[in-house]
């Protein structure tokens, strides 16, 4: 289907700024070269991220309208409950705020000091929260998920046999078992049904609690069905229950698959450990029957956990995904492979090969995106995991990415082809493009708030601008 219709009709619309590349150049410049401090009006096509960014239906507003605001017991919540339940078959459902709000409940009641928590890759957050507790995050995804060129189909996959060693070495102090479906540190990249069936009789053997990171199930689920052996016959909510069914609880950031732009929840089978995140919820979110939530929130989750799962939404979404990933490619620009589910991954490692990872070639390609058409994107490699080291050298992750992220419902296929035309045409000046050097490096998550210096001549020689 070389057209995508998108398998709805606009009903309301929210305008879109254009910018001159001067305008850029001095917004880009304020911003210390980092578009994390861009102002979001400055920006024509904003693919930092498909967390919190989704368009909602008009079911899900009409939903919100009718919430029921009550303290406690509202009809919302159980409203929401129920939909929770029928879909991972977990019993105790705690709303949150965000993501990342379930998940330092759980790793506060279940993880301790020097205890490890396992996982094909732990996003920033969730490591953040267990190193912040004390405990040890550890990734054991496939060798595959390391070479963006490798077309293996399910590269969020967790290494079994290295699992295996990991549980009988640390016996008795792994805290938690997890799965992020899907993996979005390694490229949005699906798990599959097999692997998801094999980590859980592992995590079972050791005693393992099972928790999946669940935040893009259906587009993992959806993707099981394309590219699974035996599972094409199969409905995708049948998938997604299943998967759930693997697992004692999840995580659950309804900032994404949930098409919310705020909300999320913790469930689990085991009342212990929910009456203990209850305990903490009060304390920091909130009662148990609205968590961090307004009663509206849950209402639009509620609605938006069904919506997800329509076939043809996941059909556009996932060939929307493919489109962009492909356009880029014939414009010479190499990405990740296979695209996986909500994200384009550029592999600016290779695309920008006179940049050395100290210069940081993801930032000098998110710039450039930025300078040539408008286009917002998150740098993945050296400026969020490089590390000056004491010898004055630079410690260098395997990667440099560059990730467009799709917001859900947000933009239409028109959008995609200019995204593709304007990384086209900065691939013919691909051999101008500099480096930066980074001006200001906060200790915790630099990425946000870095500020950089372009190197000497970075502006002039790409645009031809003299100051
Ligand atoms: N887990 C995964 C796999 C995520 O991608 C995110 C957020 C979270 C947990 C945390 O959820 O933001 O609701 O607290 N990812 C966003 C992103 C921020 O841009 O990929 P949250």
């Amino acid at each position: 289907m070389a057209v995508i219709v998108e398998p709805f009709k606009i009903k309301t619309v929210e305008p879109i700024s254009f910018t001159t590349r001067e305008e850029r150049l001095e917004r880009m410049e304020a911003a210390g070269w980092n578009p994390f401090l861009l102002s979001a009006e400055d920006v024509t096509f904003d693919l930092l991220t498909d967390s919190g960014t989704a368009a909602m239906s008009d079911a899900q507003w009409a939903a919100m309208m009718i919430a029921d605001e009550s303290y406690a017991g509202s009809r919302s919540f159980h409203e929401f409950e129920r939909v929770v339940r029928n879909l991972t078959s977990y019993e105790h459902v705690i709303p949150t705020h965000q993501g990342r709000a379930a998940e330092r409940i759980l790793f506060q009641c279940a993880v301790k000091r020097g205890q490890r928590v396992v996982s094909n890759n732990h996003f920033d957050t969730t490591r953040a929260n267990i190193e912040y507790l004390g405990g040890v995050a550890d990734d054991l995804v496939v060798k595959e998920s390391r070479d963006p060129s490798s077309t293996f189909p399910f590269k969020g996959n967790i290494d079994l046999a290295r699992l295996e060693k990991h549980l009988e070495t640390h016996r008795g102090n792994v805290a938690l078992g997890m799965v992020t479906i899907t993996n979005n540190t390694g490229g949005g990249q699906p798990v599959s049904l097999e692997n998801l069936r094999a980590v859980a009789a592992l995590y079972r053997k050791f005693g393992v609690p099972f928790i999946l990171d669940a935040c893009r199930f259906a587009e993992n689920a959806y993707m099981i069905r394309e590219r699974e052996p035996g599972q094409s016959g199969r409905s995708v909510e049948d998938i997604a229950k299943e998967i759930f069914a693997l697992a004692d609880g999840c995580t659950l950031s309804g900032k994404k698959d949930a098409l919310v732009n705020m909300g999320g929840f913790l469930a689990v089978r085991d009342p212990a450990l929910a009456r203990d995140a209850r305990n903490l919820l009060i304390l920091t979110e909130g009662f148990p029957t609205y968590g961090g939530c307004a009663a509206r929130d849950l209402e639009a989750l509620a609605v938006g956990l069904r919506e997800v799962l329509d076939e043809r939404y996941l059909e556009y979404r996932l060939a929307t995904v493919r489109y962009l990933a492909n356009g880029l490619n014939k414009a010479g620009i190499p990405t990740v492979q296979p695209p996986g589910g909500h994200a384009v991954y550029i592999d600016a490692k290779t695309f920008l090969p006179h940049v050395p990872p100290r210069r940081f070639p993801g930032q000098s390609l998110v710039v450039a995106l930025y300078l040539e058409g408008g286009v917002r994107a998150c740098e993945i490699g050296s400026v969020m995991f490089g590390r000056p080291t004491a010898d004055g050298g630079f410690s260098a992750p395997d990667l440099e990415l560059v990730r467009l992220a799709l917001p859900r419902r947000r933009y239409t296929q028109s959008h995609v082809d200019r995204v593709i035309e304007i990384a086209g045409d900065l691939a013919a000046r691909r051999d101008r493009l500099r480096g930066f050097e980074m001006t200001e490096r906060p200790p915790h998550l630099p990425h946000f708030t870095a500020r950089f210096r372009p190197d000497e001549d970075w502006t002039r020689t790409v645009y031809g601008r003299t100051r």
